[in-house]
């Protein structure tokens, strides 16, 4: 995993900025970049490659679009409009280091960024490509992504919440764009339908998991390891799993979705054990 994070972390500096890029959005667009991250995504993505023996040269385009949307998302997520937030991955955020329209401006140039890179990919197909695109905007637009976030915006004005309300935000805000990789991944692996399905099922889960934890260290994290506030989604009247169910609800109900994830992987008839391992982080990470 650590191959594939310095992998991804190299693809994404050579080709975030060009020559012409004007230089303070070029700036704003490596910081955000350079600022480190987790790099679950592009992860999960060279996890099935690797599961199904496909070269990770197929998966270099597709993981470094999935992150640069994902830094996007983050960029335009702590903006005074959205969360208001001033800390992430350990610093200031993009507009308290430049200023918002900066900030605007360079998550919509790294949203535009990744489709221009999996257009250009040249290790795959056209077909290929035209399917991972769709795949992509599908997640990422506003069926996908950008819609659980105005729902989760929305929700803030809402005193009650319904956990299967709940549920369909954190599925689209977060949900999506993991799942997506997973997804991804077993297109340029050929998979067969059921293994496909089984990716899906383990997507889904690990999807969901990972904004419960997310919502947990909101409050039980340490802000130097998250390198983002902690008491955020308090301060703005956030729906998350811990206000529905408590501390030990939301626990439980992260160890239940683990426990489908791994069952999931346990139908694939392939070495899954990257994808195992990624799927106990995500649960059990501090940062
Ligand atoms: C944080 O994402 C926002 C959510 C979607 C919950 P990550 O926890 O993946 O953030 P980085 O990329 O590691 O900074
Ligand atoms: C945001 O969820 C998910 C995105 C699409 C960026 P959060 O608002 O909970 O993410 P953090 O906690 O600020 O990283
Ligand atoms: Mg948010
Ligand atoms: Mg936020
Ligand atoms: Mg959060």
């Amino acid at each position: 995993m650590e191959q594939y994070k310095s992998r991804v972390e190299a693809l994404l500096l050579q080709s975030a900025r060009k020559k012409e890029t004007p230089q303070r959005l070029g700036e704003a667009m490596m910081y955000s970049l350079e600022a480190g991250g987790k790099r679950v995504r592009p992860l999960l993505l060279y996890a099935v490659l690797d599961c199904f023996r496909t070269a990770p040269e197929k998966g270099d385009a597709a993981a470094c679009s999935l992150e640069m949307i994902h830094t996007y998302s983050l960029i335009h997520d702590d903006l005074p409009a959205m969360d208001d937030d001033d800390l992430r991955r350990g610093k200031p955020t993009s507009h308290r280091r430049f200023d918002e329209a900066t900030a605007i401006l360079a998550g919509d140039a790294l949203l535009t960024r990744a489709f221009q890179l999996a257009a250009d990919d040249r290790e795959n197909s056209d077909e290929k490509k035209i399917r991972l695109l769709q795949l992509l905007t599908a997640a990422s637009g506003a069926e996908g992504m950008v819609g659980g976030q105005m729902e989760d915006m929305q929700a803030e004005e809402q005193t009650e919440i319904t956990s299967s309300e709940l549920a369909a935000i954190h599925d689209h805000k977060t949900g999506d764009l993991l799942a997506v990789a997973l997804q991804m991944g077993g297109v340029l692996s050929d998979c067969t339908e059921i293994e496909q399905s089984q990716l899906d099922r383990y997507g889904r889960c690990i999807g969901l998991a990972f904004q419960v934890k997310d919502d947990l260290l909101d409050v039980e994290g340490d802000e130097a390891e998250i390198g983002k506030p902690v008491g955020s989604d308090e301060t703005n009247n956030k729906h998350t799993y811990v206000r529905l169910m408590g501390i030990e609800g939301a626990r439980e109900f992260l160890d239940q979705l683990l426990r489908d994830a791994l069952d999931a992987l346990g139908h694939i008839d392939a070495d899954t054990e990257i994808l195992s391992d990624l799927a106990r982080y995500i649960a059990q990470r501090t940062a």
